[in-house]
């Protein structure tokens, strides 16, 4: 690792002068990755109803909630520049100055990625392997030192979202229902090529001898689906290992949540796969990705079944929800789990967040002067109090 001394005095001195660096007991975070796009509009505004309703920004109020962290994440090239590098820099900026820690997720994509898609970037090689990692490994790399030199220190960052059925399709596609395990190795051959690439990226960046001050080391996760399926999550990682990727490559585990995609979304599942992964692994572990149905209804879907039948669909019912996972989190042993994020709590014109209720936000949104949209905030924007 090649620095001067004058940027390791100034990096040192800048790190003390903002209190950073320090990592926080426990994770509080929201996914806040749209609302830079709804307060652009100019016709999106939260209103504080612990405050006589005062309009202030949804995470002013998010913090008094007890947010300490931001979860936001970033697109290769978005055709309309929303969730792009310059779009989450400047989210990134506001977040640090308020003294939230920051979790980059990266999508590896020009849109969404999760496991039913990962599209591969328009504008990067399409079938060989080799060439894919090589462009991966220096978007990262590239994508990390441009938040450095924009003075923001990124606390967390993980390589895909929701990599389940791996990145960057249809090279980089697995399947842990492949059969037998010495298969399933083989089939994992691409990603780890992939993943590796992309850490490699990560340690680019933090040694790279052409930003002097250099890039503070990221923890690096790997960010899964289905927290709750041990099956899952044992199979994946015991295949990424078997084929090559050294449990050292990454530093935590990153999972989503829900209680709407099926009922074996148990907390009893998720407590016996965390238990398991903490054991076997030592490493830290966030619910990276959940939230909870204030209002289903179902108007336009049949209502899905909840996973906690016995916690309504209502706003007590989402700081019921979050409570408990927060609890199963932390009481994950050897103290390893360390942090839950929201996902979205503010997305006033997508309530449904991917769900087939009719809304999973953390605010009241008021149509009646639409375009014009007012959220008005729920008491469940205190869950984490
Ligand atoms: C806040 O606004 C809501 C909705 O308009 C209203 O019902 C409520 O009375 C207001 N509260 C205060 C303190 O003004
Ligand atoms: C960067 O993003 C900000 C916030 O969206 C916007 O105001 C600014 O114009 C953008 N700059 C460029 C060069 O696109
Ligand atoms: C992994 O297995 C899936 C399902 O059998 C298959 O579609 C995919 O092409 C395989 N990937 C590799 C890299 O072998
Ligand atoms: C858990 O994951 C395994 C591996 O993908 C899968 O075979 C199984 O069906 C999943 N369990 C449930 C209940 O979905
Ligand atoms: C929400 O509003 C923004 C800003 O007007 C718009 O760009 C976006 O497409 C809207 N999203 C949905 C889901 O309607
Ligand atoms: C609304 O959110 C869902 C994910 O939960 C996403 O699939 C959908 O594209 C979003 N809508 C827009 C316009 O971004």
């Amino acid at each position: 690792m090649r620095r001067t001394i004058l940027g390791l005095i100034l990096s040192a001195g800048l790190a003390l002068a903002a209190g950073r660096g320090k990592q926080p007991s426990f994770y509080r975070g929201h996914d806040l990755s749209s609302l830079l796009m709804l307060e652009e509009s100019d016709n999106f505004f939260f209103v504080d109803t612990a405050r006589g309703n005062a309009t202030r920004p949804a995470d002013a109020i998010l913090a008094d909630g007890g947010m300490n962290a931001v979860r936001l994440r970033i697109w290769v090239n978005p055709s309309d520049g929303v969730y792009g590098l310059n779009y989450t820099l400047t989210l990134a900026k506001r977040f640090q100055a308020a003294g939230h820690k920051l979790y980059l997720d990266f999508h590896f994509a020009d849109s969404w990625a999760d496991p039913q898609k990962q599209p591969i970037p328009a504008a990067w090689p399409k079938s060989d392997v080799t060439s894919l990692a090589r462009t991966l490994r220096a978007y990262v790399a590239d994508t990390l030192m441009a938040f450095a030199r924009a003075g923001v220190e990124l606390d967390m960052v993980s390589l895909g979202n929701e990599i389940r059925h791996g990145m960057l399709w249809p090279v980089g596609y697995v399947d842990v229902d492949t059969q037998p395990f010495s298969k399933l190795v083989q089939n994992f051959t691409n990603v780890a090529t992939l993943y590796k690439a992309a850490r490699a990226g990560v340690d680019d960046a933090t040694t790279s001898w052409a930003w002097d001050s250099g890039v503070k080391q990221p923890q690096v996760m790997i960010h899964i689906d289905n927290g709750w399926n041990q099956t899952l999550q044992e199979r994946w990682f015991g295949a990424l290992t078997g084929a090559g990727v050294p449990p050292s490559a990454w530093d935590v585990f990153g999972f989503s949540f829900y209680p709407f995609y099926g009922t074996a979304a148990t907390f009893d599942n998720l407590r016996g796969s965390l238990h398991a992964l903490a054991l076997k692994y030592g490493k830290p572990i966030h619910v990276v990705e959940t939230d909870y149905p204030a209002v289903c209804n179902g108007q336009y879907n049949p209502i899905p079944e909840s996973s906690e039948p016995e916690i309504p669909y209502s706003v007590p019912g989402q700081t019921e929800w979050m409570h408990d996972v927060i609890k199963v989190v932390q009481e994950v042993p050897g103290g390893l789990g360390r942090g839950v994020w929201y996902w979205e709590p503010a997305w006033l014109n997508n309530t449904s967040l991917g769900s087939d209720c009719n809304d999973a936000i953390l605010f009241q949104a008021d149509y009646s002067q639409w375009p014009k949209t007012i959220g008005y905030s729920r008491p469940s924007v205190n869950f984490f109090l």
